[in-house]
Protein backbone atom coordinates (compact mmCIF):
# COMPACT_ATOMS: atom_id res chain seq x y z
CA UNK A 1 0.00 0.00 0.00
CA UNK A 2 2.70 2.23 0.79
CA UNK A 3 3.36 2.11 -3.19
CA UNK A 4 -0.30 3.45 -4.40
CA UNK A 5 0.04 6.13 -6.50
CA UNK A 6 -3.08 6.27 -8.26
CA UNK A 7 -5.40 8.98 -6.64
CA UNK A 8 -8.89 7.31 -5.86
CA UNK A 9 -7.08 4.43 -3.76
CA UNK A 10 -5.04 7.26 -2.10
CA UNK A 11 -8.65 7.88 -0.86
CA UNK A 12 -9.99 5.14 0.02
CA UNK A 13 -7.22 4.62 2.08
CA UNK A 14 -7.09 7.98 3.92
CA UNK A 15 -10.72 7.58 4.53
CA UNK A 16 -10.70 4.05 6.06
CA UNK A 17 -7.87 5.79 8.27
CA UNK A 18 -9.81 8.66 8.89
CA UNK A 19 -13.25 6.24 9.99
CA UNK A 20 -10.73 4.08 12.17
CA UNK A 21 -9.36 7.74 13.89
CA UNK A 22 -12.87 8.52 14.91
CA UNK A 23 -13.63 5.08 15.69
CA UNK A 24 -10.57 4.48 18.55
CA UNK A 25 -9.68 8.05 19.35
CA UNK A 26 -12.86 10.31 18.64
CA UNK A 27 -13.37 13.91 16.80
CA UNK A 28 -11.32 15.71 19.12
CA UNK A 29 -8.14 17.08 18.38
CA UNK A 30 -5.60 17.34 21.08
CA UNK A 31 -3.14 20.42 21.58
CA UNK A 32 0.08 20.07 23.00
CA UNK A 33 2.37 23.37 23.78
CA UNK A 34 5.84 23.14 22.54
CA UNK A 35 8.60 24.44 23.85
CA UNK A 36 12.17 24.29 22.25
CA UNK A 37 14.31 25.28 25.36
CA UNK A 38 17.66 24.50 24.52
CA UNK A 39 19.36 24.36 20.92
CA UNK A 40 22.62 22.64 22.62
CA UNK A 41 23.28 19.12 21.81
CA UNK A 42 25.89 16.51 22.30
CA UNK A 43 24.86 14.13 19.06
CA UNK A 44 25.94 14.48 15.68
CA UNK A 45 23.21 13.04 13.67
CA UNK A 46 23.72 13.54 9.98
CA UNK A 47 20.20 14.98 9.35
CA UNK A 48 19.99 17.47 12.18
CA UNK A 49 20.95 20.95 11.99
CA UNK A 50 21.67 21.41 15.72
CA UNK A 51 24.00 18.39 15.36
CA UNK A 52 26.83 19.52 17.91
CA UNK A 53 29.06 19.75 14.51
CA UNK A 54 26.91 22.32 13.02
CA UNK A 55 29.32 25.67 14.30
CA UNK A 56 27.19 27.74 12.28
CA UNK A 57 24.43 27.78 14.82
CA UNK A 58 24.25 30.24 17.66
CA UNK A 59 22.94 28.28 20.58
CA UNK A 60 20.82 29.13 23.37
CA UNK A 61 19.71 27.49 26.82
CA UNK A 62 16.61 28.93 28.64
CA UNK A 63 16.72 29.90 32.32
CA UNK A 64 14.45 27.45 34.78
CA UNK A 65 12.12 31.13 35.33
CA UNK A 66 11.86 31.44 31.32
CA UNK A 67 10.95 27.58 30.69
CA UNK A 68 7.56 27.71 33.45
CA UNK A 69 6.87 31.14 32.52
CA UNK A 70 6.64 29.53 29.36
CA UNK A 71 4.65 27.01 30.44
CA UNK A 72 2.25 29.41 32.18
CA UNK A 73 1.75 30.67 29.06
CA UNK A 74 0.86 27.28 27.47
CA UNK A 75 -1.72 26.89 30.11
CA UNK A 76 -3.20 30.70 29.27
CA UNK A 77 -3.76 29.71 26.17
CA UNK A 78 -5.80 26.68 27.12
CA UNK A 79 -3.86 23.69 26.30
CA UNK A 80 -3.69 21.15 28.70
CA UNK A 81 -0.26 19.34 27.92
CA UNK A 82 3.46 21.23 27.51
CA UNK A 83 6.29 19.41 25.98
CA UNK A 84 9.55 19.91 26.83
CA UNK A 85 11.77 19.66 24.10
CA UNK A 86 15.92 20.05 23.65
CA UNK A 87 19.16 18.90 22.52
CA UNK A 88 20.69 16.30 24.12
CA UNK A 89 21.84 19.05 26.65
CA UNK A 90 24.03 17.54 29.35
CA UNK A 91 23.56 21.34 31.12
CA UNK A 92 20.09 20.45 32.39
CA UNK A 93 21.21 18.02 35.26
CA UNK A 94 18.41 15.39 36.56
CA UNK A 95 18.28 17.92 39.44
CA UNK A 96 17.40 20.84 37.57
CA UNK A 97 14.55 18.97 35.52
CA UNK A 98 13.03 17.49 38.58
CA UNK A 99 12.99 21.07 40.25
CA UNK A 100 11.83 22.16 36.55
CA UNK A 101 8.99 19.46 36.20
CA UNK A 102 7.76 19.92 39.61
CA UNK A 103 7.54 23.69 39.21
CA UNK A 104 5.19 23.32 36.64
CA UNK A 105 3.86 20.78 37.89
CA UNK A 106 2.50 22.92 41.41
CA UNK A 107 2.34 26.39 39.13
CA UNK A 108 0.13 25.19 35.91
CA UNK A 109 -0.68 21.46 36.79
CA UNK A 110 -0.35 20.55 32.77
CA UNK A 111 0.34 17.02 31.61
CA UNK A 112 4.20 17.33 31.24
CA UNK A 113 5.87 15.74 28.13
CA UNK A 114 9.91 15.49 27.79
CA UNK A 115 11.59 15.22 24.87
CA UNK A 116 15.54 15.45 25.90
CA UNK A 117 16.65 12.23 24.16
CA UNK A 118 18.74 9.20 25.72
CA UNK A 119 19.33 9.33 29.45
CA UNK A 120 19.88 7.05 32.04
CA UNK A 121 17.57 4.73 33.45
CA UNK A 122 17.83 5.87 37.33
CA UNK A 123 17.46 9.42 35.64
CA UNK A 124 14.13 8.55 33.87
CA UNK A 125 13.22 6.59 37.00
CA UNK A 126 13.37 10.37 38.98
CA UNK A 127 11.95 12.51 36.24
CA UNK A 128 8.91 10.03 36.49
CA UNK A 129 8.87 9.98 40.19
CA UNK A 130 8.91 14.18 39.73
CA UNK A 131 5.74 14.06 38.00
CA UNK A 132 6.95 13.99 34.26
CA UNK A 133 4.10 12.24 32.71
CA UNK A 134 5.12 10.98 29.12
CA UNK A 135 8.22 10.73 26.98
CA UNK A 136 9.38 11.39 23.07
CA UNK A 137 12.12 9.53 21.69
CA UNK A 138 11.94 8.57 17.75
CA UNK A 139 14.06 5.50 16.64
CA UNK A 140 13.87 7.39 13.28
CA UNK A 141 14.35 4.42 11.09
CA UNK A 142 14.10 0.24 11.99
CA UNK A 143 16.83 0.06 9.68
CA UNK A 144 19.41 -1.24 11.81
CA UNK A 145 22.18 -0.18 8.19
CA UNK A 146 20.47 3.26 7.65
CA UNK A 147 20.63 4.23 11.61
CA UNK A 148 24.45 3.40 11.90
CA UNK A 149 25.29 5.62 9.03
CA UNK A 150 22.83 8.39 10.15
CA UNK A 151 24.09 8.60 13.79
CA UNK A 152 28.10 8.30 14.18
CA UNK A 153 27.45 8.18 17.99
CA UNK A 154 24.31 5.94 18.82
CA UNK A 155 23.30 2.76 19.12
CA UNK A 156 19.90 1.31 17.74
CA UNK A 157 19.66 -1.17 20.00
CA UNK A 158 20.18 0.92 23.03
CA UNK A 159 17.61 3.64 21.08
CA UNK A 160 15.17 0.55 21.80
CA UNK A 161 16.28 -0.05 25.46
CA UNK A 162 15.55 3.55 26.37
CA UNK A 163 12.12 3.13 25.08
CA UNK A 164 11.73 -0.47 26.97
CA UNK A 165 12.62 1.45 29.97
CA UNK A 166 10.40 4.56 29.44
CA UNK A 167 7.60 1.82 29.31
CA UNK A 168 8.12 -0.17 31.90
CA UNK A 169 9.16 2.79 34.82
CA UNK A 170 5.58 4.22 33.86
CA UNK A 171 5.53 6.88 30.93
CA UNK A 172 3.56 7.41 28.29
CA UNK A 173 5.91 6.87 25.53
CA UNK A 174 5.55 8.36 22.26
CA UNK A 175 7.86 7.31 19.28
CA UNK A 176 8.49 7.69 15.45
CA UNK A 177 10.34 7.76 12.18
CA UNK A 178 11.39 10.43 9.39
CA UNK A 179 9.97 9.38 6.60
CA UNK A 180 12.31 10.28 2.79
CA UNK A 181 15.45 9.40 4.69
CA UNK A 182 18.39 9.59 2.27
CA UNK A 183 18.28 5.26 1.04
CA UNK A 184 15.25 4.37 2.89
CA UNK A 185 13.13 2.20 0.95
CA UNK A 186 9.37 1.05 1.35
CA UNK A 187 10.22 -1.96 2.59
CA UNK A 188 11.99 0.36 5.70
CA UNK A 189 8.88 2.14 6.22
CA UNK A 190 6.54 -1.06 6.32
CA UNK A 191 9.37 -2.10 9.08
CA UNK A 192 8.68 0.68 10.85
CA UNK A 193 5.22 0.28 10.77
CA UNK A 194 5.55 -2.96 12.27
CA UNK A 195 8.25 -1.69 15.10
CA UNK A 196 5.46 0.83 16.15
CA UNK A 197 2.87 -2.25 16.61
CA UNK A 198 5.41 -3.90 18.67
CA UNK A 199 6.74 -1.25 20.76
CA UNK A 200 2.94 -1.07 21.81
CA UNK A 201 3.42 2.80 21.66
CA UNK A 202 0.91 5.71 23.09
CA UNK A 203 2.21 8.14 20.75
CA UNK A 204 3.49 8.15 17.42
CA UNK A 205 5.32 11.15 15.49
CA UNK A 206 5.82 10.68 11.45
CA UNK A 207 7.13 13.64 9.96
CA UNK A 208 9.13 13.60 5.96
CA UNK A 209 13.19 14.22 6.15
CA UNK A 210 13.91 17.77 4.98
CA UNK A 211 17.83 18.33 4.22
CA UNK A 212 19.83 20.84 5.47
CA UNK A 213 22.42 22.51 4.24
CA UNK A 214 24.67 22.68 6.81
CA UNK A 215 24.33 19.09 7.72
CA UNK A 216 26.57 16.14 5.40
CA UNK A 217 23.23 15.74 4.08
CA UNK A 218 22.63 19.08 2.31
CA UNK A 219 21.75 18.62 -0.93
CA UNK A 220 19.63 15.33 -0.80
CA UNK A 221 16.32 14.85 -1.28
CA UNK A 222 13.49 15.41 1.02
CA UNK A 223 10.68 13.17 1.73
CA UNK A 224 7.15 13.73 0.17
CA UNK A 225 3.94 15.04 1.53
CA UNK A 226 2.24 11.94 0.19
CA UNK A 227 4.62 9.34 1.15
CA UNK A 228 4.30 10.81 4.92
CA UNK A 229 0.68 10.61 4.89
CA UNK A 230 0.59 6.99 3.64
CA UNK A 231 2.69 6.40 6.39
CA UNK A 232 0.60 8.60 8.87
CA UNK A 233 -2.80 6.21 7.12
CA UNK A 234 -1.19 2.65 7.42
CA UNK A 235 -0.44 3.61 10.95
CA UNK A 236 -3.51 4.44 12.47
CA UNK A 237 -4.70 1.91 10.55
CA UNK A 238 -2.48 -0.88 11.75
CA UNK A 239 -1.93 0.19 15.67
CA UNK A 240 -5.60 2.02 15.94
CA UNK A 241 -5.71 3.90 19.12
CA UNK A 242 -2.45 5.73 19.35
CA UNK A 243 -2.01 9.51 19.92
CA UNK A 244 -0.45 10.45 16.61
CA UNK A 245 0.40 14.37 15.34
CA UNK A 246 0.29 15.99 12.42
CA UNK A 247 3.96 16.94 12.37
CA UNK A 248 5.64 20.33 11.94
CA UNK A 249 7.74 18.80 9.49
CA UNK A 250 4.74 17.87 7.09
CA UNK A 251 3.31 21.59 7.73
CA UNK A 252 6.91 22.85 6.89
CA UNK A 253 6.46 20.89 3.16
CA UNK A 254 2.94 21.88 2.98
CA UNK A 255 1.59 25.05 4.71
CA UNK A 256 -1.12 25.73 3.28
CA UNK A 257 -3.16 22.48 4.05
CA UNK A 258 0.06 19.77 5.43
CA UNK A 259 -2.04 19.76 8.96
CA UNK A 260 -5.26 19.11 7.77
CA UNK A 261 -4.43 16.83 5.33
CA UNK A 262 -2.77 14.64 8.14
CA UNK A 263 -5.58 14.92 10.43
CA UNK A 264 -8.01 13.67 7.85
CA UNK A 265 -5.80 10.98 7.11
CA UNK A 266 -5.47 9.14 11.06
CA UNK A 267 -4.15 12.14 12.89
CA UNK A 268 -5.51 13.28 16.00
CA UNK A 269 -2.76 15.54 17.62
CA UNK A 270 -1.41 19.12 16.83
CA UNK A 271 1.43 20.56 18.47
CA UNK A 272 1.93 24.58 18.15
CA UNK A 273 5.02 26.13 19.14
CA UNK A 274 5.27 28.26 22.56
CA UNK A 275 9.19 28.80 22.16
CA UNK A 276 9.67 32.47 22.67
CA UNK A 277 10.47 33.94 19.24
CA UNK A 278 13.81 35.11 20.23
CA UNK A 279 14.74 31.48 19.74
CA UNK A 280 12.49 30.14 17.29
CA UNK A 281 14.56 30.17 14.44
CA UNK A 282 17.44 28.67 16.14
CA UNK A 283 15.70 25.35 16.88
CA UNK A 284 16.73 25.04 13.14
CA UNK A 285 16.18 20.78 12.90
CA UNK A 286 15.38 21.55 9.11
CA UNK A 287 15.29 24.72 6.82
CA UNK A 288 12.20 27.04 7.00
CA UNK A 289 10.26 24.93 10.06
CA UNK A 290 7.05 26.92 10.14
CA UNK A 291 7.16 30.44 12.00
CA UNK A 292 3.87 31.43 12.69
CA UNK A 293 3.78 33.20 16.46
CA UNK A 294 2.68 31.25 19.51
CA UNK A 295 -0.74 33.83 18.82
CA UNK A 296 -1.36 33.52 15.00
CA UNK A 297 -0.40 29.90 15.22
CA UNK A 298 -3.17 29.62 18.28
CA UNK A 299 -5.74 31.18 16.25
CA UNK A 300 -4.93 30.04 12.93
CA UNK A 301 -4.92 26.37 14.21
CA UNK A 302 -8.66 26.51 15.89
CA UNK A 303 -9.72 28.07 13.13
CA UNK A 304 -8.72 25.29 10.86
CA UNK A 305 -8.99 22.08 12.99
CA UNK A 306 -13.01 23.51 13.46
CA UNK A 307 -13.26 24.21 9.81
CA UNK A 308 -12.67 20.41 8.90
CA UNK A 309 -15.56 19.50 11.37
CA UNK A 310 -12.69 18.61 14.47
CA UNK A 311 -13.52 19.62 17.79
CA UNK A 312 -10.64 20.89 20.01
CA UNK A 313 -10.30 18.72 23.69
CA UNK A 314 -10.50 20.19 26.96
CA UNK A 315 -9.15 17.18 28.61
CA UNK A 316 -5.40 15.81 29.32
CA UNK A 317 -5.15 13.38 25.92
CA UNK A 318 -3.96 10.93 28.19
CA UNK A 319 -2.53 7.55 26.18
CA UNK A 320 -5.91 5.47 25.25
CA UNK A 321 -4.27 2.53 26.44
CA UNK A 322 -2.95 3.14 29.69
CA UNK A 323 -6.12 5.25 30.52
CA UNK A 324 -9.11 3.15 28.08
CA UNK A 325 -12.22 4.79 30.17
CA UNK A 326 -11.38 8.37 28.87
N1 LIG B 1 14.18 16.73 8.83
C1 LIG B 1 13.08 16.27 9.45
N2 LIG B 1 13.03 15.96 10.76
C2 LIG B 1 14.16 16.11 11.47
N3 LIG B 1 14.43 15.86 12.76
C3 LIG B 1 15.71 16.19 13.02
N4 LIG B 1 16.30 16.65 11.89
C4 LIG B 1 15.35 16.59 10.91
C5 LIG B 1 15.34 16.90 9.53
N5 LIG B 1 16.43 17.36 8.90
C6 LIG B 1 13.45 15.23 13.66
C7 LIG B 1 13.98 13.93 14.24
C8 LIG B 1 13.95 14.18 15.73
C9 LIG B 1 12.89 15.26 15.85
C10 LIG B 1 12.94 16.06 17.08
O1 LIG B 1 13.15 16.07 14.73
O2 LIG B 1 13.10 12.86 13.91
O3 LIG B 1 13.60 13.03 16.48
FE1 LIG C 1 20.69 16.11 18.70
FE2 LIG C 1 18.22 15.11 18.27
FE3 LIG C 1 19.45 16.64 16.41
FE4 LIG C 1 20.36 14.15 16.88
S1 LIG C 1 18.31 14.72 16.05
S2 LIG C 1 21.62 16.03 16.67
S3 LIG C 1 20.03 14.00 19.10
S4 LIG C 1 18.77 17.30 18.45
Amino acid sequence: MLALEQQDLLESLFSRADIIRQKYVGNDVHLRGLIEFSNICRKNCRYCGIRSGNSQLKRYRMSIDDIVACAKLVKDYGYKTVVLQSGEDPFYSVDILVDLIQKIKQETNLAITLSIGERKREEYQQLFAAGADRFLLRFETSNLTLYQSLHPDSDFNQRIQCLIWLKEIGFQVGSGVMVGLPGQTLQDLAQDIIKFKELDLDMIGIGPYISHPDTPLAGSANGTVAMTLKVIALTRIVTRNTHIPATTALATLSPEDGREKALQAGANVVMPNITPIKYRELYDLYPNKTNETANSSHNYLREKITKIGRSISTDYGHSLKKFPQQ
